[in-house]
């Protein structure tokens, strides 16, 4: 690989997948037994914010039964040891990016382990159960703590941060995501066209955008993440 600069990297549910996170497009097309919309939404959210906030719960507590695989550790190599600008953007809302020791990443989905008070506007670490009654511990108002994540028909976080990075970069990688959901399956396009990135995809299978890519590498995250990342730091 030629000698490079900057590295984006954009991640999604595949690469937790074989640390037992249950992807959200699997065969049965449902997230955990639900139907995306009864869960993910702001609409799903005001209807019936008891269902809500216990699927999170759920989600937030099945983080202790997971750990971080050789993907993770591999991509926190990357960061520690490439020595030009290297920015990790994940769709995912478990920790285990940080758990595997990567620190300069962006969650642009949000994360399990993070509330947010409508009331207030605070966003708070957060480990235990939320319950609609449970009191903003900043501003005390009930019925205003949210999980801290993005749902559909909302903007992803760090927007501006992302599209800079991706508009500046030499080698622009997605790695384990289908491609359903934008604006993440759009920033190949805009690491390619508007940037000037080599593009390559490392996924389970080929995803919905695969031709976008400059090239296309097929296989488990934990066997072609750790193989590709030495590729990296070997050619620098
Ligand atoms: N290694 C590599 N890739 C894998 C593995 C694996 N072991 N297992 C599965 N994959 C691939 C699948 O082939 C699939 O292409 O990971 C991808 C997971 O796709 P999705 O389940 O659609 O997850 P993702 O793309 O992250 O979803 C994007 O959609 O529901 C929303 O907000 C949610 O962040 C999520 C977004």
């Amino acid at each position: 690989m030629a000698q490079l600069s900057s590295i984006v990297i954009l991640t999604g549910a595949g690469v937790s997948a074989e640390s037992g996170v249950q992807t959200f497009r699997g065969p049965d097309g449902l997230w955990e037994g639900h139907r995306v919309e009864d869960v993910a939404t702001p609409e799903a959210f005001a209807r019936d914010p008891v269902l809500v906030q216990n699927f999170y719960n759920m989600r937030r507590q099945a983080l202790s039964s997971v750990n971080p695989n050789a993907a993770h550790e591999a991509l926190a190599r990357l960061e520690r040891e490439f020595q030009g600008d290297f920015l990790l953007v994940t769709q995912n809302v478990d920790d285990l990016h940080e758990r595997g020791g990567s620190s300069n990443l962006i969650h642009m989905h949000g994360e399990l382990k993070r509330v947010r008070c409508e009331a207030c506007g605070a966003v708070m670490a957060w480990e235990i159960d939320l319950f609609q009654e449970t009191p903003c511990p900043k501003c005390t108002a009930t019925s205003a703590l949210r999980p801290h994540i993005v749902w559909f028909g909302e903007m992803p976080f760090a927007m501006h941060s992302i599209e800079a990075a991706l508009a500046s970069c030499d080698l622009f990688v997605s790695l384990g995501t289908s491609g359903n959901v934008y604006p993440a399956a759009g920033f190949v396009n805009l690491a390619r066209n508007y940037g000037r990135a080599h593009t390559i995809e490392l996924n389970l299978e080929p995803s919905l955008g695969a031709s976008q890519f400059h090239e296309c590498r097929h296989g488990p995250a934990t066997e072609i993440v750790p193989a590709f990342v030495e590729e990296i730091l070997e050619a620098q």
